[in-house]
């Protein structure tokens, strides 16, 4: 039995859907499964990631767990379950952001989640770490904007990444937690292609039959604004890594296509996948 922690969003619905469709035992974690929403046949048991006596019952029988955790979730009372339960593999999905081998961590997502991959060796389970950088779904949140006018108004038009789609991140997972050959191995998974986040704006006016573009504009008034309602060290890591791209391509591999025997999706690909989401 595989259990998946974050199943009913982004990234951790797309693993169980995938697991489920390759004809795997899946279970899923939700604080309600009653709206969770998840394909017949797939598994939904509640439990509250920050109530530790909420956990034990969804890990009874599980041998592997992909973990896709809130930003800042302390992962201790699932690590702790899992190792009760004696579960064998552990997956995470972490972050691009992590530099391997610093003495100090360069900002607190980078952080958040190097302390959590460390957390996971400490169980003395198998694991295989996930990282992403800058994913394609980061683009919902064009969305608001999108819905008042054909341009999108933000910080680092140049700024670049290779976006990876989420049904890839879930496609590698799938692949991950029921494969033997990952046990150790950190996998920085990307899409196919470097571009700027202009270029996205431009590839996304694209499939909504729309002529959208991308205006900069200075970063601290936004930093400001955003950090009035999001923890202000988080959106200045964030912009500093973004910043940090501008006028370099973004790293690109093949580890998608690798792992599933499938090229990664491309961006046009994640834009038409998504049109609903821009309505
Ligand atoms: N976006 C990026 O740029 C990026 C980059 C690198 C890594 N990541 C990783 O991806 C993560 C975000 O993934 P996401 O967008 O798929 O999820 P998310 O929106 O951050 O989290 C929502 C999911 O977490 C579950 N959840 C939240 N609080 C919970 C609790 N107390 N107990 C149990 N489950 C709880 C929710 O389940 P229910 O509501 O059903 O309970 C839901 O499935 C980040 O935190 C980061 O680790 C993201």
């Amino acid at each position: 039995m595989i259990l998946v922690v974050g199943a009913t969003a982004h990234f951790g619905r797309q693993t169980v859907e995938a697991l489920a469709t390759a004809g795997h035992q899946v279970r899923a974690l939700s604080r309600t499964p009653e709206s969770a929403g998840l394909p017949a046949g797939v598994e939904v048991v509640r439990g509250d990631l920050t109530q530790a006596e909420s956990l034990a019952p969804a890990l009874s029988g599980v041998n592997a767990l992909f973990l896709v955790l809130p930003y800042q979730m302390d992962p201790a009372p699932i690590l702790r379950a899992a190792q009760d339960a004696g579960v064998r593999r552990i997956v995470f999905l972490s972050s691009g952001a992590v530099v391997d081998g610093a003495a100090e961590q360069p900002d607190v997502i980078a952080a958040y989640h190097y302390g959590v991959e460390q957390a996971i060796k400490a169980t003395g389970a198998e694991w295989t770490f996930l990282r992403i950088f800058f994913p394609a779904i980061n683009s919902l949140s064009f969305a608001m904007q999108l819905g008042g006018g054909d341009v999108v108004r933000g910080p680092y038009a140049g700024a670049t990444s290779a976006p990876v789609h989420e049904g890839d991140v879930a496609a590698v997972a799938a692949r991950v937690l029921t494969g033997d050959a990952h046990a150790g191995q950190v996998y920085e998974l990307t899409g196919p292609e470097s571009m700027t986040q202009a270029e996205q704006v431009g590839v996304l006016g694209s499939a909504l039959g729309r002529s959208l573009s991308f205006e900069e504009i200075d970063d601290q008034p936004v930093r400001a604004q955003l950090g009035q309602f999001m923890d202000p060290a988080f959106i200045n890591a964030l912009f500093d890594l973004m910043a940090a791209t501008a006028g370099r391509p973004a790293a690109v591999n093949s580890l998608v296509e690798d792992i599933t025997g499938r090229p990664a999706r491309t961006y046009a690909q994640w834009a038409a996948d998504h049109v609903a989401d821009f309505g």
